[in-house]
């Protein structure tokens, strides 16, 4: 039977390396029925919001979707798509590799990281107040009345919220992670000792949880130190487990430690939705010249595969984009090379269709 896959192709080069995607997908011949389904910039000119109720239906009921980049319009009163879905899905874990692929020159010989990011709590739930507003002025009066803490009236506030339930269930998944993917150790990244109940409690359920599974190594540290330590050696670290904001922000770090934004996957998982996309923007710079690094969005398609259970198909992706880019003679001029989206594509799809 045909697996049902939705497909937002983004804005931006997403419509192109949705299609490079599909492509390849396709030439495994795992047989894929594709629902492709518009979000983002194209539908707010169209529908009047980037994310149709339609969308978030058609996604519940395929179960598993797969995503270009969405551009979030700054200042249109819409928040982004992404924090959108994977709030509306409970898509709580974002899973992130990083791994050097052969042939590729960038500062360290081997890393082979994953992030795991809690995805719904933390600074991105969307908590926000505007500076000068009504409400801004009474969370202002308010935390003066409950801390004594004067808070200059020009401020504007985002708040951090971080849960027991939403801390418990990241680590776990962290814990399950290494357990079915050969793992061998989780680091979990705080601020612990200046942000004592949020990052404190995200810590602190970190350690309990993890003395629960003690075939798990375990450690944890303090994310300025933790990305020191990434840049000097990340051959030092396995999985990362980190709140949100950190989380965006150390899976970009993994990224250019492998060699960029255009080569980065990613996965945001929930116990019933399973949402891939890779972790680059919908990059305007270079949109619409056919340039864009479509092996991102493939790796990503490759995630997908292992997904549903294709596991043979999804190491011919990997073991394919691995050939091509050792080679070296088509490669998208991120990696210096001089090749278009389409080339890159074609070459990974012949491989992996022989
Ligand atoms: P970006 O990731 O789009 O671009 C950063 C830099 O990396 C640019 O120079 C771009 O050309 C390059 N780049 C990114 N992907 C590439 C690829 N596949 N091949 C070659 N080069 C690539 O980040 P930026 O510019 O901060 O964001 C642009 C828009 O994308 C914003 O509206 C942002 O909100 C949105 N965005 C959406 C994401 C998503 O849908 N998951 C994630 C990150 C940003
Ligand atoms: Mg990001």
């Amino acid at each position: 039977m045909a697996h049902l896959v939705t497909l937002i192709p983004g804005d931006g080069i997403g419509p192109e390396v949705s299609e490079a995607t599909r492509r390849v997908l396709d030439a495994t011949g795992v047989e894929i029925e594709w629902i492709v389904e518009r979000a983002g910039a194209s539908t707010l000119e169209r529908e009047g919001t980037t994310l149709p109720p339609r969308v978030l239906d058609r996604i519940r009921h395929s179960r598993v979707a797969i995503k270009g980049p969405i551009t979030t319009p700054v200042g249109s009163g819409f928040r982004s798509v992404n924090v959108e879905l994977r709030q509306a899905l409970d898509l709580f874990a974002s899973v992130r590799p990083s791994r050097s692929l052969a042939g590729l020159p960038t500062p360290y010989p081997s890393v082979d990281l994953v992030v795991i990011r809690e995805n719904t709590e933390d600074l991105y739930q969307g908590i926000e107040f505007e500076r000068g507003t009504p409400e801004a002025r009474e969370l202002r009066d308010e935390l003066m009345r409950l801390s004594g803490h004067e808070v200059g009236e020009d401020s504007g506030f985002t708040v951090k919220p971080i849960s027991v339930t939403g801390t418990r269930r990241i680590v776990r998944f962290a814990l399950d992670f290494v357990g079915a993917h050969d793992r061998r150790k989780i680091t979990l990244g705080h601020k612990a000792n200046i942000l004592w109940f949020s990052d404190g409690l995200f810590r602190s359920i970190g350690r309990v949880e993890a003395e629960a599974r003690p075939e798990v190594a375990f450690e944890d540290v303090e994310i300025d130190q933790l990305s020191m330590r990434l840049v000097r050696d990340p051959s030092a670290f396995d999985v990362l487990l980190l709140p949100n904001l950190y989380g965006d922000i150390v899976s970009d770090l993994c990224a250019g430690l492998v060699g960029g934004l255009g080569l980065a996957a990613g996965a945001n998982l929930g116990w019933e939705y399973a949402v891939f996309e890779p972790v680059h923007g919908s990059a305007p710079d270079i949109a619409g010249t056919g340039v864009a690094n479509p092996v991102a969005m493939i790796l990503s398609g490759a995630m997908l595969l292992r997904h549903v259970g294709e596991l043979g198909a999804a190491a011919r992706v990997e073991s394919a984009v691995d050939a091509v880019l050792s080679e070296g003679g088509v490669r998208t001029p991120d990696l210096g090379g001089r090749s278009s989206t389409d080339e890159l594509a074609e070459a990974i799809r012949e491989r992996v269709a022989t």
